[in-house]
C-alpha cells in the first residue's frame, strides 16, 4: 500500500517556493501547490517525513546539497529529445559553421543538456557536416544543474526508440550498437563523446570558466523562470559569446520582453553584435 501524502499547507508552499527560487530561479507561482505536493511526494514517503514541514527543514540544513538536488530535479522537467526544434541544427550546419570553418577549434555551450540528446544533437550535426575534415575541432560544454541527467549524458547511451529521430546513416557512423543484454540500445562512439565535457552548473550562480563561445544553447529552461531572472541569464550568457556568437533559445521562449544586448535573427536565434552596436528591448 502507497502511504498518503501530508497535506501541503500554504506555509509550506511559500517556503519551497522561495528556496526554489533563491537557489535555482524557479518561478513556482500560486496554482502549483497540486504540482508541487505530488512531485515532491515521493521524497516524503521515502524520507519517511511526516510533514512538508519536517521535509523542508531537512533540504534547508543538508550540507552537501544532495536533498536540495533532488528536489529541485524532481520541480523540473528534463524532456528532451534528439534533433529537437530541427531548424536550429539545420541553422548551425548551413549559417554558423560556414564562418568558422579556417579556426581550428569551435566551441559551443549547451546550457541545460539534460540527458545529453541536445549536446549530441550538436556534435552528430556539426560532424557530419564536417565530413573528413578535422577541423575546425568540435568542443561542446554541455551542462544541467542536475546530476542525475548528467550521469544518462555522460553515459551516452540511448534506446533505440529514442535514437529513432536520427538520420539511419548516422547510427551506423557515431554510435555502437548494443548486443546480447544490450540490444536495442545504441552507445554515441567514445571518441566523439569525449568531445564533450559535461559538468553540473546552475544558471543562477557565476559561470565557471571564461571561454567566449561562438554559439550557446539555452533552451526550454528559461520557461521556468521569471521575466528578472530571464533577463539576468540572457546577459550574462551574451556576455559569454564572442562577437558575432549566437544564442539559441527555445521556440517557447521569447525574448522580446526582456533587455539584452542581442541581434533578433529568425525565431529563437540571436546574435552577438560584431561591432560596438547595442540593441536595447523592451515589452510594449
Ligand atoms: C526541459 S529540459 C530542456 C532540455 C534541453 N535543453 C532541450 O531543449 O531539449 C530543462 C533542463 O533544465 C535544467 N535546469 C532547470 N533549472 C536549472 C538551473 N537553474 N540551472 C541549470 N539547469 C537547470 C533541468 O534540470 C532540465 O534538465
Amino acid at each position: 500500500m502507497v502511504a498518503d501524502i501530508p497535506e501541503l499547507k500554504p506555509r509550506d508552499f511559500e517556503l519551497i517556493r522561495d528556496l526554489a527560487y533563491q537557489k535555482f530561479g524557479l518561478d513556482l507561482r500560486q496554482g502549483k501547490e497540486r504540482l508541487v505536493s505530488s512531485r515532491l511526494g515521493k521524497h516524503i514517503r521515502g524520507g519517511g517525513f511526516s510533514s512538508f514541514d519536517e521535509y523542508f527543514r531537512h533540504v534547508s540544513s543538508d550540507s552537501t546539497g544532495e536533498a536540495l538536488t533532488a528536489m529541485i530535479d524532481s520541480l523540473t522537467t528534463n524532456h528532451t529529445s534528439f534533433l529537437r526544434e530541427q531548424q536550429h541544427f539545420q541553422f548551425l550546419t548551413e549559417t554558423v559553421l560556414p564562418v568558422y570553418l579556417d579556426r581550428p577549434k569551435l566551441d559551443i555551450w549547451c546550457a541545460a543538456s539534460s540527458t545529453g540528446e541536445e549536446p549530441y544533437s550538436i556534435l552528430l550535426s556539426l560532424c557530419n557536416e564536417l565530413g573528413q575534415r578535422r577541423t575546425p575541432d568540435v568542443c561542446i560544454r554541455a551542462s544541467d544543474i542536475s546530476t542525475r541527467v548528467l550521469a544518462v549524458a555522460r553515459k551516452g547511451i540511448y534506446s533505440a526508440e529514442r535514437v529513432a529521430e536520427l538520420p539511419p546513416a548516422w547510427l551506423s557512423r557515431f554510435f555502437l550498437r548494443g548486443e546480447g543484454r544490450s540490444q536495442g540500445f545504441y552507445r554515441v562512439k567514445p571518441d566523439l563523446a569525449a568531445k564533450i565535457d559535461f559538468r553540473r552548473v546552475n544558471l543562477m550562480d557565476s559561470f565557471p570558466d571564461s571561454v567566449a563561445y561562438q554559439a550557446i544553447f539555452c533552451r526550454n529552461v528559461m520557461i521556468y523562470f521569471d521575466q528578472k531572472t530571464q533577463e539576468n541569464l540572457v546577459n550574462r550568457l551574451g556576455a559569454c559569446l564572442e562577437p558575432g556568437g549566437y544564442l539559441f533559445v527555445g521556440h517557447a521562449e521569447s525574448l522580446t520582453a526582456i533587455r539584452h544586448d542581442l541581434q533578433y535573427v529568425k525565431p529563437a536565434v540571436y546574435q552577438k553584435p560584431v561591432s560596438g552596436s547595442s540593441i536595447k528591448r523592451r515589452a510594449i
